[in-house]
């Protein structure tokens, strides 16, 4: 079922991903370093308040972008630091 969550998320930021103001997180080299670096930042302080910090290398970058949907507003994360984290977390492979 994870999986299928994740995926649909997947499908519909890919879908949303026309529209100019909506990030396009399934593209990950899109980010610059200096976002990259921003997003290991933000995902080293923000993504280890209530639980400890999770293995990059664990998920997919598809299961990340599920993940990412439902921890950005826990973290209390904007859209761009939604972004680099994403961009982040799927760099480290
Ligand atoms: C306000 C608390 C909170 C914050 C902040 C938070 N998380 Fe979580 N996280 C949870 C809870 C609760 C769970 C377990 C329940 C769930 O899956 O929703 C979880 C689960 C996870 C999982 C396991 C998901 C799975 O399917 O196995 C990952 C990975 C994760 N969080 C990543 C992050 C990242 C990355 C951030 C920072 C952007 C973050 N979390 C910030 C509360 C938080």
């Amino acid at each position: 079922m994870k999986k299928i969550g994740a995926l649909s998320a997947f499908i519909i930021l890919t879908a949303a991903s026309c529209t100019p103001k909506v990030n396009v997180v399934n593209e990950p080299l899109k980010s610059t370093a200096a976002e990259i670096a921003q997003g290991k930042t933000i995902f080293e302080n923000a993504c280890k308040r209530c639980h400890d910090l999770p293995e990059p290398a664990k998920y997919t970058s598809v299961q990340w972008v599920g993940i990412m949907n439902s921890m950005a507003p826990k973290a209390r994360l904007n859209e761009e630091q939604h972004r680099w984290v994403y961009d982040y977390v799927v760099s480290v492979k």
